[in-house]
């Protein structure tokens, strides 16, 4: 039995596709008559402190979410392999939330638009992509498919990833010891790190100093796609008003919803968006699910499993 436990997403929706898919094989939410013991599967998103209860026959969790920071800290959760979302729809909804951003940066729209705005026409000319450096924290499968986006428009690209890799046309730098190598380079630093241990906090003043200077009129970007918590708010700030930063794009916080007594809000080099670079979709997410539960049923290895020491 699949049981779908899911918060701030209609799942009532989800759970008639998924039965759809997987009929006959039974798939409930919570509320309906079910024996607790009877379920196999759990769905879960934002799952409640009770959300495992009773769940004695559970053998694999899935994660709606392709970060899994916050499930990983659930007090209840169980020791059973946990499966994580990861999807050609939902890489390409990140990409095109990178690939937006960064161009937005490079193009310095911050200064076009602050010109505009004051009926300024003053001719001044953006580095062409080649001669600007965009760093990808976090080469897995989001940051690689936004590297291999990113290419053939024409940018210098480099990454920073935990172990090395190899990817063509991409300058890779790997753990602690070349962070600072890797940022010295980097005018456009895109974050798609999970959120572990190692990783919270990243976005600091630090590391902001650290970047590249002098490519970029009004100084280095960030753009922070993937947690809240790796950056430090009151850092960014200060960053943006001294100039360490020239602009960045923040589709995480904190704390979400950002409250409105944020000075984020205000300034004119932020762009904020409301966690939505990419959201998992309901019909490619069902057609991986199922197919998941499918091949488990069927004795064959799962895919996608979150190695829970690394922490992600
Ligand atoms: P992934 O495939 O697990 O890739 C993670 C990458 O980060 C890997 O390259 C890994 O290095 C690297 N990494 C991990 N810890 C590191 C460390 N301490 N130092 C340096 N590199 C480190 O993850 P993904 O699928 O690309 O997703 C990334 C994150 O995006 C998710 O965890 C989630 O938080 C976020 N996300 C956000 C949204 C949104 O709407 N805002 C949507 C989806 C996902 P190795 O390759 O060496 O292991
Ligand atoms: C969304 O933030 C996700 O982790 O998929």
């Amino acid at each position: 039995m699949l049981l779908l436990h899911l918060s701030d997403v209609n799942e009532a929706s989800w759970a008639e596709a998924f039965a759809k898919a997987l009929h006959p094989y039974p798939v409930v939410r919570r509320g309906d008559d079910f024996d607790p013991a009877d379920v196999r599967y759990i769905f879960v998103w934002k799952p409640k402190p009770d959300a495992f209860d009773g769940l004695s026959g559970l053998e694999v969790i899935l994660s709606l979410g392709a970060g899994v920071d916050a499930l990983l800290k659930h007090p209840k959760l169980p020791d059973v392999p946990l499966v994580r979302f990861v999807d050609a729809d939902l890489s390409q909804r990140m990409s095109d939330y990178v690939v937006a951003h960064v161009t937005m940066h490079h193009r310095l729209y911050t200064r076009f638009r602050a010109d505009q705005k004051a009926r300024r026409w003053e001719q001044f000319y953006p580095p062409s992509a080649s001669e600007s450096t965009v760093g990808i924290m976090g080469m897995g499968v989001l940051g690689k498919d936004a590297a291999r986006r990113l290419r053939p428009l024409g940018f210098s690209l480099r990454s920073w990833s935990r172990t090395r890799k190899a990817v063509e046309g991409v300058e890779c730098f790997a753990g602690a010891d070349e962070f600072d190598a890797f940022l010295s380079g980097t005018d456009i630093l895109v974050n798609l790190l999970p959120l572990t241990p190692e990783t919270t906090g990243i976005l600091s003043y630090e590391t902001f100093g650290k970047l590249r200077h002098g490519v970029l009129q009004g100084g280095p970007a960030v753009i922070n796609a993937a947690r809240g918590g790796h950056q430090r708010e009151a850092d960014i700030v200060r960053a943006l008003q001294d100039g360490t930063l020239g602009a960045a794009s923040l589709d995480v916080f904190e704390v979400e919803p950002l409250p409105p007594s944020s000075p984020l809000w205000e300034l004119e080099n932020c762009y904020i968006t409301p966690h939505i670079a990419a959201i998992s979709d309901e019909k490619s997410g069902v057609r991986y699910f199922s197919r998941i539960i499918a091949e488990h049923r069927a004795g064959k290895p799962l895919i996608n499993v979150v190695d829970r020491n690394r922490g992600y």
